[in-house]
């Protein structure tokens, strides 16, 4: 979704604003546009990428600037829908990435006032409410403006004539990059990983004026001490390594990814936190939240803490949830978000504050507007996901829900040894999956020609399928569903034929015999079959065109094998259908809007 940078400092804004624009891009967007305080405040801004708007911008000199990447939610993507947005006199230029829900009340107000628009979004009200409140102070005249309007905003605020920037948020994240002699603002940390590892976190109502040496934030009318933050990620974590796509690059990094969250949590024999209090109190009972492959997760997370901590677990979409009428006080819920924005997600965590309920959040951003809301916040290191498809933000969460209820566990101990044995081997269990790329490559070739597609499993796999069929149809756009293998014969049979291959997720478990059944059932309607198992099941290629053949794991950890295999078949499948990887048309990598 939209993300914003701002800059002030000795060097010249343009090209750097530009360079932060870039990696911004994953975050998704359909426009995008910079503003620098010149003699006049420059604007440039268009509905292209941010390479070709680089290229056709004029020079402009100076050395305090914004910048936006937009995605369209008021208005088309267009150029004049782009940010920067102008006030009446194109003195005051502001970048902002929310909602201003009471923007239409505000705007025929202002226009009744005299002020002319020239856009139809939301944020274009906010230029003008400064320039309406502007006395010759631009802070003040940016917390009038700010009083006025409702909604979600981090906003950056440039004046023509002001050797500084002013920033705010609410419900929106933003930071503060502090370098030597210059200061980036940013939606967040990528955007900024060239420059500097020293960051400022703000919270919501912060206001910052941001000059060449100072920085000064003002909360609840007062000036407050900030702390700087080090940011963990490199620069090299956030480039693409010689890969063709960051997310072929992310999948790779996998065995890598588990090493460092499990290195995170496994150290000692104790858990590193005391999850919810539950080691005195114990709890009876749990809820998942999430949102997409975040919620696919939950659902895998399901079986591994019900079979681990013999607790009934619910699992529920964030989005749907916050509309459910009645919610148990105190309940005590996981919240899972790799960016730790998602709205849907967030306003979840908001509503089971307001019952008291106690939220645990798992989230790869650190400072993240998941981690504030959270009572606890446990970190997946996958290190920045770069690519809008989550892949190893995925597997990281994964590797948490085992720690968690292996720390918890109600197993017996022979268990629970042989399961940390497996746990410890995973890494070069997903590498086995990786070294196999050239057969699911020859796999791809053959989906890439279908235009429907079914993925189904059972049990602690059937949360699989889902994943597998979202991350086909994320990238490849390919119409895919993902089924329990129980629930064909109560409709999608209707729909199966030659043209429909249905992918058959096989596990060595108490499910064995039914996907079996299922699979023969599929093959009956003539429908191509690809079945993902376990290496030495022999007796299953005679019934299926093909087989994918993964690593032998205990049930538990095979959501893990199985999934990197799926998404390499999601990867190679879309790039033989030429598609764009890791920016998939309409989509966001966080997405901040309900
Ligand atoms: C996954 O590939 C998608 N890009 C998307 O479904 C994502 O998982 C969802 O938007 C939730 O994001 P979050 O984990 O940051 O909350």
């Amino acid at each position: 979704m939209c993300g914003i940078i701002g800059y002030i400092g000795d060097k010249q804004a343009q090209s750097i604003l530009l360079n932060c624009l870039r990696r911004l891009e994953y975050r998704g967007y359909d426009s995008c546009g910079i503003a620098v305080a010149a003699n006049a405040i420059e604007v440039y801004k268009d509905e292209v990428r941010v390479e070709a708007l680089g290229k056709a911008s004029p020079q402009f000199d100076g050395t305090v600037g914004i910048g936006h990447t937009r995605w369209a939610t008021h208005g088309e993507p267009s150029q004049a829908n782009a940010h920067p947005h102008l006030d009446c006199t194109g003195n005051i230029a502001v970048v902002h990435n929310g909602v201003i829900s009471n923007f239409q009340a505000l705007k025929q107000q202002l226009t009744s006032e005299g002020h002319n628009f020239v856009s139809e979004t939301d944020t274009e009200v906010i230029p003008h409410l400064i320039e309406k409140y502007y006395d010759g102070n631009l802070e003040k005249a940016v917390e009038a403006a700010l009083r006025d309007v409702e909604g979600s905003y981090a906003i950056i605020v440039l004046m023509k004539g002001e050797s500084k920037l002013i920033t705010a948020r609410k419900d929106s994240p933003l930071i503060i990059g502090v370098g030597d002699r210059e200061s980036f603002i940013a939606s967040d940390v990528p955007a900024i990983l060239d420059y500097t590892d020293r960051v400022i976190y703000l919270e919501d109502g912060d206001i910052g004026v941001v000059t060449q040496g100072n920085i000064k934030i003002r909360r609840d009318d007062k000036e407050v001490a900030w702390a700087e933050d080090k940011i963990l990620w490199s620069v090299e974590e956030a480039q693409k390594a010689g890969y063709e796509h960051f997310m072929l690059k992310e999948i790779h990094e996998q065995p890598k990814v588990i090493r460092n969250t499990l290195g995170e949590y496994t150290r000692d024999t104790e858990p590193v936190i005391d999850l919810a209090g539950m080691r005195d109190t114990g709890i009876a009972s749990m809820l998942m939240l999430a949102a997409g492959t975040s919620y696919n997760a939950a659902l895998i997370g399901k079986y591994i803490m019900e079979e681990l901590l013999r607790i009934p677990v619910r699992v529920e979409i964030a989005s749907e949830f916050n509309y459910y009428s009645y919610i148990p006080a105190r309940t005590v819920a996981i919240a899972i978000t790799q960016s730790g924005e998602t709205a849907d997600t967030l306003k979840a965590m908001k509503r089971l504050k307001e019952v008291r309920g106690r939220v645990i959040a798992i989230t790869n951003v650190v400072g993240s507007t998941a981690t504030r809301l959270a009572n606890q916040t446990v970190y997946t290191r996958a290190g920045p996901e770069i690519s809008v498809a989550a892949t190893k933000t995925f597997v990281a969460q994964l590797m948490v829900l085992y720690w968690l209820a292996m720390a918890y566990s109600k197993a017996d101990a022979r268990r629970l040894a042989a399961l940390l044995m497996e746990l410890r081997q995973l890494p070069s269990k997903v590498q086995q999956v990786l070294d196999n790329e050239a057969e699911i490559m020859e796999q791809a070739k053959y989906l890439a020609k279908y235009e429907n597609v079914f993925f189904i499993g059972r049990g602690i796999n059937y949360p699989v399928a889902l994943e597998g069929a979202l991350k086909l149809k994320e990238i490849s756009y390919i119409h895919a569903e993902g089924l329990a293998g129980g629930e064909i014969k109560h409709h999608t049979l209707a729909v199966l034929s030659h043209k429909t291959p249905v992918i058959a997720l096989l596990a060595r478990d108490n499910t064995y015999e039914a996907m079996l059944t299922n699979i023969k059932e599929i093959k009956a309607r003539g429908a191509p079959v690809i079945v993902v198992a376990e290496e030495g099941d022999g007796a299953i290629e005679e019934l299926v065109d093909s087989v994918i053949t993964l690593p032998r794991v205990d049930t538990l950890f095979s959501p893990v094998v199985n999934v990197v295999a799926l998404q390499l078949l999601a990867y190679y499948t879309a790039r033989e259908r030429g598609c764009s990887i890791d920016f998939p048309r309409n989509l966001a990598k966080s997405v901040t809007v309900e």
